[in-house]
């Protein structure tokens, strides 16, 4: 049984929701959740340009690192909802801290942030759950590495065990390839992020993600999406943090999405439970569908961006009180959430010369853009001493667009793009390639 959610079943306010980050992924969390009447006002910190153009949305300029000013900031403000979007802040501790203070926090603490700042330690917690994942070497140094890989009959890929900005993952075409990337990571590419090294067994098949929202014993699934992380047409190039997505995915089909529930999610709900992890938050399950099934490339301990902007944009006003569920600790598990029917879509416009160097601080021109059904949430933009904006990051702007299926979706969002400019703007043209009948493949 579905029960639809119309109030937060709770007596608690919910006029002032905080929301901590500066991605496209916040600006549409800040614009689902000012949906419900009850918000009366959407602060974020730091936000970007674009979180000016969401209704109900402030900025704040408060340095997250300083916590204990934050707090005096959130208490005058009288904060009754704090939201963490991204994973460094989560890895620091920051909801531990705010909780502590006694606000409601959705975003897990340092100890459920590990499943993603300490890849070694989520494939340990894998293990222990018995959770389908690539077999894996946990290595401490570049001699032991090199070992592994000479002896391997099986090719590898290469991991910096810490955070490293979605750059820490390597996936050699040789052993000596192999070799040299474990050695760059020992000596220091990513910091301290690169003192261990995850060795993993290179798997097949395409990727998804899935999103489970948790109250730190139950939980409840979002719609799936589909990520793009290479640059180029054809999922070619570098991988990126993701150039475009869509939401539902319909290769998880209702029974596919049963097995990932029953070998997956619920195993990792457990094993936090069983370590005492108090996980309220999103668990962003990263999976492979491999010809032997579905299994975990990675976990992510907050939404991903861009799928972010495509689920946000099918969840009803109601969204925002199962966050405030999961940051108290009540949801219910059953709780209805996609009001909308359609489908989703997102596409990200680049800046010229991104994942690499890119160059930032030229103005954009959102021309006539059609908003029925359809969302720009920036993701990296700012204004210059004029009041104009301007490009301000690698990814620029989330162009999100819903309909009754993904080639009218798509057809919307890259109609929408013809009217945006600015200078060196870059998009894949085949975003949804899998889910858009009338993609024609020679493209
Ligand atoms: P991650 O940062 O862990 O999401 O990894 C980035 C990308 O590397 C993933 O989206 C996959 O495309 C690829 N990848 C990671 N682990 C493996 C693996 N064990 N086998 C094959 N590809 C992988
Ligand atoms: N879209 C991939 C990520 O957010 O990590």
């Amino acid at each position: 049984m579905s029960i639809n959610l119309t109030s937060s079943n709770s007596l608690s306010r919910l006029e002032n929701v905080l929301i901590i980050g500066s991605g496209g992924r916040e600006n549409s969390l800040a614009w689902a959740i000012q949906k419900n009447e009850l918000v009366k006002k959407v602060y974020i910190i730091p936000g970007n340009a674009g979180s000016e153009r969401i209704n109900k949305c402030e900025r704040l300029k408060i340095d997250i690192n300083n916590f204990d000013y934050l707090v005096e900031r959130i208490d005058s403000l009288k904060i009754d909802l704090i939201v963490i979007g991204p994973e460094i802040p989560l890895a620091n501790g920051l909801a531990d801290f705010l909780r502590k203070k006694h606000f409601k926090v959705f975003g897990p603490g340092k100890d459920g942030a590990k499943l993603e700042y300490s890849k070694s330690w989520a494939k340990e917690f894998m293990q222990d759950a018995n959770i389908p994942t690539a077999n894996f070497w946990k290595v401490n140094s570049a001699d032991e590495a090199k070992k592994i890989i000479n002896s391997s009959s099986i090719p590898l890929v290469v991991k910096a065990d810490g955070l490293a900005s979605g750059k820490g993952v390597f996936i050699p075409d040789s052993k000596d390839e192999c070799v040299r990337a474990a050695e760059s990571i020992f000596h220091g590419k990513f910091g301290d992020s690169g003192n261990v090294v995850v060795l993993e067994e290179k798997i097949e098949g395409p990727e998804v993600s899935v999103f489970a929202l948790c109250d730190g014993e139950r939980y409840i699934l979002l719609p799936t999406a589909q990520d793009h992380k290479r640059l180029n047409e054809k999922d070619k190039g570098p991988n990126t943090g993701g150039m475009g997505a869509y939401s539902p995915a319909p290769l998880l089909t209702k029974d596919y999405l049963e097995t990932i529930v029953q070998e997956i999610i619920e195993p990792t709900i457990d094993e936090l439970n069983k370590k005492n992890i108090d996980y309220k938050g999103v668990i962003y399950f990263g999976l492979m569908i491999t010809k032997s099934g579905p299994k975990v490339i990675e976990y992510n301990c907050r939404f991903g961006d861009p799928e972010c902007q495509t689920i946000m944009s099918l969840m009803d006003q109601n969204f925002v009180f199962l966050l405030e569920k999961c940051a108290m600790g009540n949801l219910i598990g059953d709780e209805k959430i996609a009001a909308s029917e359609n489908v989703s879509g997102c596409v990200i416009a680049t800046s010229k010369g991104y994942p690499h160097e890119y160059k930032t601080g030229f103005p954009i021109d959102l021309g006539k853009f059609d908003t029925n059904n359809c969302q720009i949430f920036d993701s990296g933009t700012s204004f210059n001493k004029n009041g104009e904006l301007i490009t301000n990051g690698g990814r620029v702007l989330s162009i999100v667009c819903q309909d009754k299926n993904f080639d009218l979706a798509f057809e919307k969002i890259y109609k929408n793009l013809k009217e945006i400019n600015f200078e060196g703007i870059y998009f894949r043209n085949d975003i949804g390639h899998q889910v858009r009948k009338n993609f024609c493949k020679e493209n």
